[in-house]
């Protein structure tokens, strides 16, 4: 099961069913969703957050398969403002997505450099991959932020379409070095 994380401005706590009100009202619109995995279904239904949560999310993390959070400013912990996850997935090991009126300020950066040290550090994994459309330039810009590299350009299908896609790759030792430069202490390894 998921712990608790936080960053400077962030807290990360494990998704429940219950947030699945507060993402309905936030995600559904086009500018997070067309590069998202097609199996998001558009439009989005009105109870597509619950029936997700509930029938893929909450299982898939009781199999140990994905470690699921919501972000919520300090600030105002009682609401979340988007959410992050990784997965065991072949080559689709992060997902994330911020409410629009809290994009461009850089808290993606801050959840995905606290979920890099998680997936390397404590759940011991020696790689991360992450397929990104060629136009999602922000995920794009937050992948080369921390370290990762294109390894193969491809076609992909996403909720607005089949586009080119790059296979973004980060190894365990890669974002060691990167994090080191990164200027901020690291969550030590268990044992
Ligand atoms: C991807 C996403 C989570 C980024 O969140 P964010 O908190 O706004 O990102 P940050 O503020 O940390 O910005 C990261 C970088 O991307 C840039 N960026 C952010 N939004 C951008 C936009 N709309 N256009 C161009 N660049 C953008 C930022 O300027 C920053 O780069 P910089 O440091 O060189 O200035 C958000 O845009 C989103 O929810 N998109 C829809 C869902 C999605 O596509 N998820 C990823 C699927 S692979």
């Amino acid at each position: 099961m998921s712990v608790e994380l936080q960053t400077d401005r962030l807290i990360l706590r494990p998704l429940k069913l219950a947030d699945a009100g507060q993402t309905q009202r936030l995600f559904p619109h086009w500018e997070i969703v067309r590069y998202l995995n097609p199996r998001v279904p558009w439009p989005y239904p009105a109870d597509g957050a619950f029936t997700y949560y509930k029938e893929v999310s909450l299982p898939a993390i009781e199999r140990g398969e994905e470690w699921q959070w919501t972000l919520r400013l300090k600030q105002a912990p009682e609401q979340h403002i988007g959410a992050i996850s990784l997965h065991t997935a072949h080559c689709d090991n992060r997902g994330f997505w911020l409410g629009l009126p809290w994009q461009r300020r850089g808290l993606m950066m801050e959840a995905v450099i606290a979920l890099n040290d998680y997936w390397f550090d404590v759940l011991g994994f020696d790689e991360l991959c992450a397929p990104k459309a060629i136009g999602n330039i922000a995920s794009r810009r937050i992948s080369e932020k921390t370290g990762m590299r294109v390894i193969a350009p491809e076609e992909r299908d996403f909720v607005s379409g089949r586009f080119l896609t790059e296979i973004w790759k980060l190894t365990a030792e890669e974002w060691q070095s990167k994090r080191v430069t990164m200027g901020k202490p690291r969550r030590r390894v268990p044992g």
